[in-house]
């Protein structure tokens, strides 16, 4: 790794990536974190040490203590839409810009959110435990039965782009009714989607699918607590592709364990990668590893936005994804 980066990497990211700067911007001395694990701040703090631009993911603590710790710093470049991580008026304090990579990761996102809701509501991933067992002994009439999706009724949480995606695919692909909830009216979602918004505990009263797509902000932070539990059908499943917090994952262990819902699908967790306890060995529950973008297109779009980020705020330019602090 060379002495004091112009560009550090706290994570490997496609070469694309890495071409990019180099051949944008010639000489600019580039760092990648060298080891296959996630930095601590003080690590991010000494290897930085210097640099102008940060690219970083949704798992570093970007925190003010870590912002001020590096001087020279213009431009944080996270690859990720969600900002939750990075105290963005820190960073604002500092004239520092960061830009996100939305967009690029709302088909990839909604491909799971949707997934999940057919893995639960199927029992794909038990079904494939046990036909590997050898315990699947052949067809019979009442063998492992799930619940059907077509014409249900999905519950958005959230009215941004994976929310709308989510939204198009479920009432377009099985013709089921959408209800969403947001803050303001979204005419897209009543338009695409012949949405009906409603507020919170109206949508968990209703769905059978309730299918989170919030930004984690401290309004959000356990939005989905006990009692919210409590409100939701005990045929319905909670999907979570948005963020880990935004649900009290020990009330969700207890909410499924008690069969106060039918079960839950999660891309996310409250410490990852840490799961709340009990969580693991409940059976009407479907585990992902957080893997709502990860495919080979669309990281390496989001690689390529964050260098090219980096690349236009270095250049003097504003760039295409600027985070605004709200
Ligand atoms: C995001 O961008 O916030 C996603 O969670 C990344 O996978």
């Amino acid at each position: 790794m060379p002495d004091l980066p112009d560009v550090f990497i706290t994570r490997a990211i496609p070469e694309a990536a890495l071409q990019l700067l180099a051949s944008a911007l010639p000489g600019l001395r580039v760092a990648v974190n060298p080891r296959d694990a996630n930095l601590t701040p003080a690590e991010i703090a000494s290897m930085a040490a210097g640099a102008q631009g940060l690219i970083c993911t949704l798992a570093d603590d970007i925190s003010r203590a870590l912002i001020e710790s590096l001087p020279r710093l213009r431009v944080i470049a996270t690859y990720a839409v969600g900002t939750n991580n990075i105290d963005l008026a820190a960073a604002r304090e500092r004239g520092i810009v960061v830009a996100n990579t939305p967009d690029v990761l709302t088909d990839a996102t909604a491909e799971v959110a949707v997934g999940l809701m057919l893995a639960c509501a199927r029992r794909f991933i038990e079904g494939d435990v046990l036909t590997r067992q050898g315990s699947f002994r052949g067809w019979a009439p009442l063998f492992h039965l799930g619940f059907g999706v077509y014409g249900k009724t999905v519950g958005i949480v959230g009215a941004g782009r994976i929310g709308l995606r989510v939204a198009r695919t479920m009432r377009h692909g099985f013709d089921c009714r959408v209800l969403y909830t947001a803050r303001r009216a979204h005419p897209e979602f009543e338009e695409q989607v012949q949405a009906t918004r409603a507020d919170v505990n109206s949508l968990l009263e209703q769905s059978d699918f309730v299918s989170l797509h919030c930004p984690l902000t401290p309004q959000t932070k356990h939005l989905i607590d006990g009692s919210r539990l409590a409100r939701m059908k005990r045929s319905a499943f909670l999907i979570n592709t948005a963020r880990g917090p935004v649900v009290d994952e020990s009330a969700l262990v207890e909410a499924l364990k008690a069969g106060r819902i039918a079960g839950a699908g999660l891309d996310v967790f409250e410490q990852e990668p840490a799961l709340a306890p009990g969580l693991a060995g409940l059976g009407n529950v479907t585990l992902l590893p957080h893997i709502g973008s990860a495919t080979v297109e669309t990281r390496q779009r989001m690689g390529l936005m964050c260098a090219q980020a980096i690349i236009d705020v270095l250049g003097g330019r504003e760039p295409a994804n600027r985070v605004v602090p709200g």
